[in-house]
């Protein structure tokens, strides 16, 4: 079989501050600088999604872009896009909205899609220069 990568292009506005609640905000500046702004702060999220797989035989496609197009948009845009992710999104709650974290959470929401030895890649840049990936 032969496996290919097919991925997708997403992006999404969003506002954070990275800071401990149990931290001054003294102590946070120290560990988190400008990304610790007590009044927050946007970035222009760009996000390229791949899935990994073989191709179906009966389609040709490792998976219909429709599918992941119209799934990256529920789980990610809708749920990010213009918001305060330490306010209005749960899972950063309790959890510092760092580049690093929000890959992993877009990656726990969008790998509900996949099916039985296909692969998940999110890539996350923050900005231009600064970006992180996860891939299980
Ligand atoms: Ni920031």
């Amino acid at each position: 079989m032969k496996r290919v990568k097919v991925s997708r292009k997403a992006h999404f506005n969003a506002a954070h501050r990275l800071y401990r609640k149990d931290w001054t905000d003294a102590q946070n500046e120290v560990h988190f600088g400008k990304c610790s702004n007590p009044h927050f702060h946007g970035h222009n999220y760009e996000l390229i999604v791949s899935v990994t797989g073989d191709i179906d035989p009966d389609t040709g496609y490792v998976m219909d872009m429709k599918v992941l197009k119209d799934h990256i948009k529920a789980e990610v845009e809708d749920a990010f896009d213009h918001k305060n992710l330490n306010i209005e999104v749960p899972e950063f709650a309790d959890l510092i909205p760092t580049a690093e974290n929000i890959v992993v959470v877009i990656h726990q929401k969008l790998k509900k899609i996949l099916t039985p030895g296909q692969e998940l890649e999110v890539v996350l840049y923050e900005t231009p220069r600064n970006f992180v990936s996860y891939s299980e």
